[in-house]
Parts: C-alpha cells; structure tokens; sequence
C-alpha cells in the first residue's frame, strides 16, 4: 500500500494506491467513514465491469451503498446529466449525512464532483478513479465540471474529494487507446516538474507498456506526488498550476481542428512536442532536449506531428479561443529544459505559424 496526502489544511485528503483496492474499499470506509450511506456514480460500461465488486465489497462491511448510473462519455459531462443525478438522488432520499463515491474516469470525476459540490448545497465525495488518466491526472486537485455548448469545462466548482482510492489492477482491462490518453499526461509530469522521472519514464518505457503492476505504481505514485506538490502550492490556478497544461493549449485547437475525432491523448502529445518547438525556436531550449522529449513520446507510440489535413487556419483560431487566453493573450507553458518549464505570453505569431507548418 502507499499512501500520499493532499496537504490542504483541514481539507486535506489521502491517496491510497494498492493492487485489489476495489475489494478492500469497504472496509477503509467502514474504519474511516465519511458519510451515513453512499451513492456509487459510474458510467453504464465501468458500472458493468466494475459495479458489482465495489458494492459487494461496501455491503460486506454493512454499508449503506447504491450504484446510479449515466451513459458513458464525454457527450454525457452537462448540466443535464447533473440535473438527472440529482433529481434520482433527491427520490432515494440522499440528504447531507449521505455522500457520493466516483467510480470512473475523468469523465465521471467531474461530474461526480461537481454534483457533490452542489448537491444540496454539497456533500463530501471520493474519487476511485479506473482509467490512467484519472489515476494520474483527474482524480486530484478537485478541479470538477461539465461542459456546455460554448467549450469544454466551463461550468464548475473546485471542490476536494475526502480520498481517492486507486487499484492499479483495474488498468489491465482499460483499452490500449485509453491507456495512451493516461500516458501523454504521464509524460508531461516529466518534462514540466522532474527530470528523474523523465529518465525513469526512459528506462521503464516497456515495463509500462507490458502493464507490468509493479512499475504502473510507481509511476500513478510519482504523477500523484507532483500533482499534489502543484495542488497545495496553488489550489484554484492562480499560477503555478497552470503549468499542468503544458501541451494542452496546442492540443485542444488541434483537437478541434479534427472535429474531435482525434484521441486527447494524441493531441496533447502533439501539442507538447508543438511547444517543445516553439522553446527551439526562441532559443531558450537546447535541440537536443526537444529531441528527447519527442522520442519519448514517440517511443510510447503518441504521434509527434500534427497531420497536414488538419487546416492550421482552424488551429490557428482555436488559439486564440482558448479558454486560457487572458485579456486577448496566448499563454503558452514552454519547457527551458526537461524538468523546467515557464509560462509566457511572449510568443511571437510567425514563431506559432513555423511550428505548425
Ligand atoms: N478534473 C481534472 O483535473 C481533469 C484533468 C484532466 C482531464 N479531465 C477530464 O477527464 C475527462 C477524460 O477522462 P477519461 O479519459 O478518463 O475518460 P472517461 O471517463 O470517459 O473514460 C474513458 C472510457 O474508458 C472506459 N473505462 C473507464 N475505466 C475503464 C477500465 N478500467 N477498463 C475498461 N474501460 C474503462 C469508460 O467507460 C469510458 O468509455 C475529460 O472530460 C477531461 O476534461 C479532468
């Protein structure tokens, strides 16, 4: 078992991280409990795989626990789905001594989350995220939401979950397209925080890949002890935290520009090499650091070049639609060298027009 810690002050919060957790759940929250009776949150197909053994395991301890289910998806991360959680919540009698537990992936986190933030006027929650990304990424901090119409999670609320419980063991039935979307965030811990695990990222590439428990420990552990060092320092993305974007502002034009047929994954990791160019070509990151970063990436099997089809006009405007655009500006989180990045609006247009072409 390791166990990490959220360091918030009084909403500060555990990360326990063991293979077979799922069964073992129940009992932890018979131990230390956070509410009188819980409600499971999970989308139809990780409901189907996984539903069962985490409300076996809450009823063996003589937990109070319901499954409430939403078809899977990003389609299915709004208000509406909020609202019909809410309304089914409401009709099994859920009240403010009750809480909620989310069993899932990003998707699910968010809108878990972000419905107990305002479930009758919020009740506490716990992550059990099932995908790498989750794992790694989504699962801490407290970031929740849905999207709406106008863009990508633009209605939410931070708000920390009381623990987040990860089984490691759970990856071996996740898709390989969606193991790929978990390991460009991987990646990225790498080159934005720690240049040891960049290397150990290196050294490990086949163990990981090979889904071997033991190193995808390692490697959840390390990505949740840099999330959380970035999270205390700057809970509600004041500054620091925006570094976790590196990749990200490229990468969801590109998303857009594929008209979202392109995995988020792969346009990250398209996104991080974009921008690893964009440092090259200011002169502030050595060659041969961008070539190690793109070789890694590509080493996983991430693409490395954002495909010709992709109109850069389209790219182009998406940038400056990017939610993180302040006052007009393009923020860009650029590495200076593995483990080091900086956050600059300082990039001219025809430095952005050569790294797309
Ligand atoms: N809150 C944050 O800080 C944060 C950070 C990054 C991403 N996100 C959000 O996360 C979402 C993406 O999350 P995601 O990639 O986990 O997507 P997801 O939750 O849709 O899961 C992907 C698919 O995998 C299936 N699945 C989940 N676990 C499985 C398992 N163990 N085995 C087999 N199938 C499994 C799901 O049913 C789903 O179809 C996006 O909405 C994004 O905005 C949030």
């Amino acid at each position: 078992m390791r166990e990490l810690s959220v360091g918030l002050g009084e909403r500060s919060y555990p990360i326990l991280i063991q293979q077979g957790l799922l069964d073992d759940i129940g009992s932890r929250l018979h131990k230390n409990p956070f509410a009188k009776r819980y409600g499971i949150i999970a989308d139809d197909h990780v409901a189907s795989l996984f539903g069962e053994r985490l409300l076996a395991s809450l009823h063996s301890s003589d937990i109070q626990a319901e499954m409430i289910t939403f078809a899977r998806g990003e389609a299915s991360k709004n208000l509406a789905t909020v609202a019909e959680l809410s309304s089914t919540l409401a009709r099994m009698g859920f009240d403010r001594k009750d809480g909620l537990l989310a069993l899932g992936g990003g998707v699910t986190g968010d809108i878990t989350g972000f419905l107990a933030a305002c479930y009758m006027r919020s009740i506490p929650f716990a992550q059990v995220p099932t995908t790498l990304l989750s794992q790694v990424d989504s699962s801490v901090g407290g970031k929740t939401g849905v999207d709406i119409p106008e863009g990508k999670n633009l209605v939410g609320a931070f708000y920390q979950p009381k623990a987040v419980f990860i089984d490691s063991q759970i990856l071996r039935q996740l898709p390989q397209s969606e193991l790929l979307n978990g390991l460009a965030e991987v990646i990225k811990y790498g080159v934005i925080y720690d240049r040891d695990f960049f290397k150990f990222l290196e050294m490990s590439r086949k163990d990981i890949l090979a889904l071997d428990l033991q190193v995808l420990e390692d490697v959840i552990a390390r990505c949740c002890k840099i999330k959380a060092a970035i999270v205390e320092a700057d809970e509600q993305e004041s500054d620091l935290r925006r570094i976790l974007n590196f990749g990200h502002t490229i990468g969801h034009a590109v998303e857009a520009a594929s008209k979202y047929s392109l995995a988020h994954g792969a346009a990250v990791a398209m996104g991080m090499v974009a921008v690893s160019g964009l440092s090259v070509l200011k002169g502030i990151l050595d060659p041969r650091e961008k070539e190690r970063i793109k070789n890694l990436i590509n080493d996983f099997g991430l693409p490395v070049s954002i495909p010709q089809e992709y109109d850069r006009d389209i790219i182009k405007q998406y940038l400056l639609a990017d939610k993180k655009t302040i006052g007009g500006r393009v923020f860009f989180v650029l590495p200076t060298k593995i483990g080091k990045v900086i956050i600059t609006d300082e990039v001219e247009p025809q430095l952005i027009v050569k790294v797309l072409e």
